[in-house]
């Protein structure tokens, strides 16, 4: 059985305004945590659905969306996905 403790991945301070963002990386995984435009913190695993490559990297301010540098699937601040350039072939998905 894997453990489960609680980890601290960054303070307030990191993500106080709408947009900001933050990377805490544990061993090999990276977790964005990201204050959407409602003022809600949400953290997601740093790894595009598509093939894996990691969508964001470090700390700042002024994130409008989480896309992928890859192929340019795109996310909106609250981990919906808005757009899949290049969709041919992947028939119906569920953007959520
Ligand atoms: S790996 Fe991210 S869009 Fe393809």
């Amino acid at each position: 059985m894997r453990p489960r403790v609680w980890q601290v991945a960054c303070t307030v301070d990191h993500v106080a305004e709408p947009a900001d963002y933050f990377e805490y990386r544990c061993g090999p995984y990276s977790i964005l945590i990201v204050r959407g435009g409602d003022g809600m913190l949400r953290a997601f695993q740093n790894v595009c659905r598509h093939r894996g490559n990691s969508l964001c990297a470090g700390s700042g301010a002024g994130l409008r969306e989480l896309r992928c540098g890859y192929h340019g699937w795109t996310w909106d601040l609250c981990g919906i996905l808005k757009r899949v350039p290049n969709r041919k072939g992947f028939g119906a998905l569920a953007y959520v």
